[in-house]
């Protein structure tokens, strides 16, 4: 039994992995520390027992000392970050503060509070992402733990930055780290600005899906749920200090994954005839196909071809492969949209709508 600090537990993985905790080890006490950005939504943990939540910023370091402190917190899970990478070529300043000097706040408080006096046994957990190796060529080998870092977005040069500091905080304090660099997360409660919930919810309005470039980058699509066994086995069982590249084993052009997504709409349509109803805008309450909407738009700035993971290490140290293929997790995710309609509209409040007019301004 131990208890837990989770920053960004308000957001998409954390949230997730706040409800995947309290099913799997509900002796442990967890506390969420979220500054409710944007992407923030308490409404993500509704139902929840045995959590405090604390509006807080990561970067306050006196706050995050004395959680530490009050709560006995024994292990922290690092997600707090600004997430998109839109925005983060919109307006990049904004994810030094939070992913860099987040970041070294919240080690600068972990250090305090773990490794003063007696020192106390801990873990710290950070969350990255595989976007800090940059991007492949369609020919060359997944992404290893031992990949050069070579990030390309002002996003994933702020995620590099911070793991280097938890790296050295390990190597030069004794802080006992795991970094976990995952895929592409989809999945329940993922704010509509990401591929998956953006397409489904214009799909279901008529609204273009606006795809940038050709469509031909290549993800590896990884359901939230096994991220976050991802996460619990490198927690449990990885080794202080180590890195950890997780995977979804679903290595998708992005046409093929918004192919399958058009296909599901329309067969969700005909399998119940409610949905024309309640989504009379949908081509496919009129019958024609969901894939009608798809509209080529300007490409991404210094987009990224391809990732993929080479998931190597966390079989063989952790156990951990992924449990789903990606048709069944998006299907789940598909049935938890449509079952959770009054969640999407209220996050698609004044500053969403801000957002998509800047992002996708012809
Ligand atoms: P998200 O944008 O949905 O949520 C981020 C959360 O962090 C929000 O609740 C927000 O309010 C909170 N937050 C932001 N700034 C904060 C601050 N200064 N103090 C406290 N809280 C703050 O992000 P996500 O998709 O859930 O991603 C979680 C983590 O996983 C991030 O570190 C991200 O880099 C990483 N990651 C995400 C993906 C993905 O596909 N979504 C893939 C790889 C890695
Ligand atoms: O690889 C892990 C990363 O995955 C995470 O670190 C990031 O936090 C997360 O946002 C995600 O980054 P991507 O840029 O890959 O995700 P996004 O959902 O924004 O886009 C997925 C792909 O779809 C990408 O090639 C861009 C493309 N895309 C996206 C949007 C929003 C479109 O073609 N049209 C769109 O409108």
């Amino acid at each position: 039994m131990t208890n837990l600090l989770v920053t960004g537990g308000a957001g998409f993985i954390g949230a997730n992995f706040v409800h995947y905790w309290r099913r799997h080890h509900p002796a442990d006490g967890v506390v969420v520390l979220d500054a409710l950005t944007y992407a923030g939504n308490p409404a993500n943990l509704d139902g929840l027992t045995g959590i405090e939540f604390v509006h807080g910023d990561i970067r306050d370091t006196a706050l995050v000392e004395k959680l530490l402190a009050d709560h006995g917190i024994g292990t922290i899970v690092h997600f707090a970050a600004e997430s998109h990478v839109d925005r983060s070529i919109h307006g990049p300043a904004a994810f030094v503060d939070t992913n860099v000097i987040g970041t070294l706040s919240l080690l600068t408080a972990a250090r305090a509070a773990w490794l003063t006096g007696p020192g106390h046994a801990h873990r710290f957990h950070h969350v990255s992402t595989d976007e800090v190796y940059g991007t492949l060529g369609p020919n060359d080998p997944a992404f290893s733990e031992t990949t050069p870092y070579a990030p390309n977005s002002p996003y994933s040069a702020s995620k590099a930055a911070s793991d280097h500091l938890v790296r050295a905080w390990h190597h030069t304090f004794g802080l006992q780290v795991t970094t976990s660099n995952c895929s592409n997360n989809y999945g329940p409660y993922q704010f509509p600005e990401k591929l998956i919930p953006l397409f489904l919810i214009n799909a279901l309005h008529g609204r273009p899906l606006p795809i940038y470039g050709d469509g031909m980058q290549v993800r590896d699509w990884l359901h939230v749920e096994d991220h976050c066994r991802g996460i619990e086995a490198c927690l449990l069982k990885g080794r202080v200090g180590e890195t950890y590249n997780i995977g979804g084993g679903a290595e998708l052009p992005n046409l093929i994954v918004i192919e399958t997504l058009c296909a599901a709409v329309d067969a969700a349509f005909a399998a119940d005839s409610g949905l024309a109803a309640r989504f009379p805008d949908a081509p496919a309450a009129k019958g024609q196909p969901t894939v009608s909407l798809k509209t080529f738009v300007t490409d991404r700035p210094g987009h990224d071809r391809r990732y993929a993971i080479d998931e190597t290490k966390a079989r063989a140290e952790l156990g951990y492969a992924p449990a789903r293929t990606f048709e069944q997790g998006f299907a789940e995710t598909l049935h938890w949209y449509l079952a959770n309609e009054g969640w999407w509209h209220a996050v698609m409040d004044g500053s969403y709508r801000d957002w998509v007019a800047t992002n996708y301004a012809v």
